[in-house]
């Protein structure tokens, strides 16, 4: 594939320019094909640097994340964990991660109902950090919770968010058809009418 297709289709993933949304927040789109390219440890400092100035309920930070390079124990480990459809294309991402909450508050025990979404909150702000730095994650659900919290000991009172693929695109040649079509197919979205409201899905009038 030639850079210019690799090109096209960043172009054709980002949500219209006629939204009049912040570029940034336009160009984040996750894929299934990552380039060779590695990514530097400043980079990946720099990712959860951005990760960590997310807003949280009491300040809690409830946010950890276990980070594996390809060819790393971590990394073998993350990879085993998801199932098969994720391990056919997330073997060309040169970063894996897990995402986890600590359910509960660290000044008092008590539980954090928050945890959860100040995890989304840090890792939002972790892709658009990747995206600013020309990089993609790719968030996962279909991976085995319980082999990841048993293969890195993770407490009880912490609770697993997603896996996470990371790195630069690649090319969409090399991706099986099925994923190759949805690959190269435009991102949707719900209109706002259908998640904005003024009373119970009564769309707000904005
Ligand atoms: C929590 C979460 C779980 C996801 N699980 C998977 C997954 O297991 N496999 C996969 O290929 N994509 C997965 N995705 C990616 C979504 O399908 C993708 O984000 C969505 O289609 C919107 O596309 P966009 O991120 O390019 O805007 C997941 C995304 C999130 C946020």
């Amino acid at each position: 594939m030639s850079a210019n297709t690799s090109e096209t289709i960043e172009q054709l993933k980002h949500a219209p320019e006629t939204t009049g949304v912040e570029d940034l927040i336009r160009r984040r789109w996750s894929p299934r094909i990552f380039s060779d390219q590695e990514v530097s440890s400043e980079e990946l400092t720099r990712l959860f640097e951005a990760a960590r100035w997310a807003a949280s309920s009491s300040n809690e930070q409830p946010w950890r994340f276990i980070v594996g390079r390809r060819g790393d124990e971590t990394y073998k480990k993350i990879f085993d964990s998801l199932v098969e459809f994720n391990q056919m294309w997330v073997k060309t991402a040169p970063v894996l991660m897990v995402s986890i909450a600590k359910k509960t508050f660290t000044s008092n025990g008590s539980p954090n109902r928050y945890a959860m979404h100040d995890v989304g909150a840090a890792s939002a702000t972790l892709a658009l950090q990747a995206t600013a730095d020309g990089l993609h994650i790719h968030s996962m659900g279909g991976f085995d919770q319980e082999q990841v919290r048993a293969s890195f000991a993770i407490p009880s009172d912490y609770e697993i968010g997603a896996a996470i693929a990371l790195g630069y695109f690649g090319n969409p040649d090399d991706l099986h058809e099925r994923m190759r079509k949805n690959e190269v197919a435009p991102r949707e979205r719900k209109p706002l009418e259908a998640l904005v409201f003024s009373e119970w899905e009564k769309p707000a009038k904005l």
